[in-house]
């Protein structure tokens, strides 16, 4: 358990767009969470091709892991694999969300689905959490359906054309950061995560 002395999880990830959303959602926990390359910048993760967000998670926390040692003993871990699930495409991009954001972004998605009638789709993120012991892993999901074109500017990756089910039609793209973290795979899981490892308070 998380207790009020150690309150500090050091999040591996080359994503700013998901730090600063799961930082904001952490403090609003009483959780400080950082990132871990401000500490250590040499840490190399191979991301590896499996279909399964959460074993792929896993193996990057375990790949951090080997790499730092003990150099963080008093600290927590976390890494998280997340992907945007679109059903009418089999599940693509899925966990090649990142590869396929860099190479045709979501104005590629968009000329994908042109003409496709059903355009439900799913945020899922998986996060792993090591606590000097073991790890534990969490899951978050948000279901939404495929914009017919991109809408605001704010988020990252395909905000601009996600439209969460559970929200007012706009685009994640076009809410607060406070808005997404109500309805958000990320927000789902951290959730879930800290009602997990925090020592409830007398
Ligand atoms: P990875 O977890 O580093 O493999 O990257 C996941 C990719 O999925 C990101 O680079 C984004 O393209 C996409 N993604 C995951 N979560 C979100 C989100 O909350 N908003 C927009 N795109 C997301």
């Amino acid at each position: 358990m998380l207790d009020s002395t150690s309150k500090r999880i050091l999040f591996h990830t080359g994503n700013k767009g998901k730090f600063l959303e799961a930082r904001e959602y952490m403090i609003s926990k009483g959780i400080k969470l950082e990132l871990l390359s401000d500490y250590e910048s040499e840490i190399h993760v191979i991301e590896p091709q499996m279909n399964n967000f959460n074993e792929v998670a896993t193996s990057k926390l375990r790949q951090v892991l080997e790499q730092i040692g003990n150099k963080f003993d008093d600290d927590w871990m976390m890494v998280e694999d997340s992907g945007l699930l679109i059903d009418e495409l089999g599940g693509f991009p899925g966990p090649y969300s990142s590869y396929v954001y860099s190479k045709i972004g979501p104005n590629g998605i968009l000329r994908l689905m042109d003409g496709v009638e059903t355009r439900s789709a799913r945020y899922t993120a998986s996060i792993s959490v090591w606590d000097g012991n073991k790890i534990q892993s969490f899951e978050g999901f948000c279901e939404g359906v495929i914009a017919v074109e991109p809408r605001g500017n704010r988020g990252f990756g395909y905000d601009p054309i996600f439209i969460p089910i559970k929200g007012d039609g706009r685009t994640f793209s076009e809410m607060t950061k406070l808005e997404k973290s109500r309805l958000s795979h990320r927000a789902n899981a951290l959730n879930i995560l800290s009602d997990a490892i925090l020592v409830p308070s007398i």
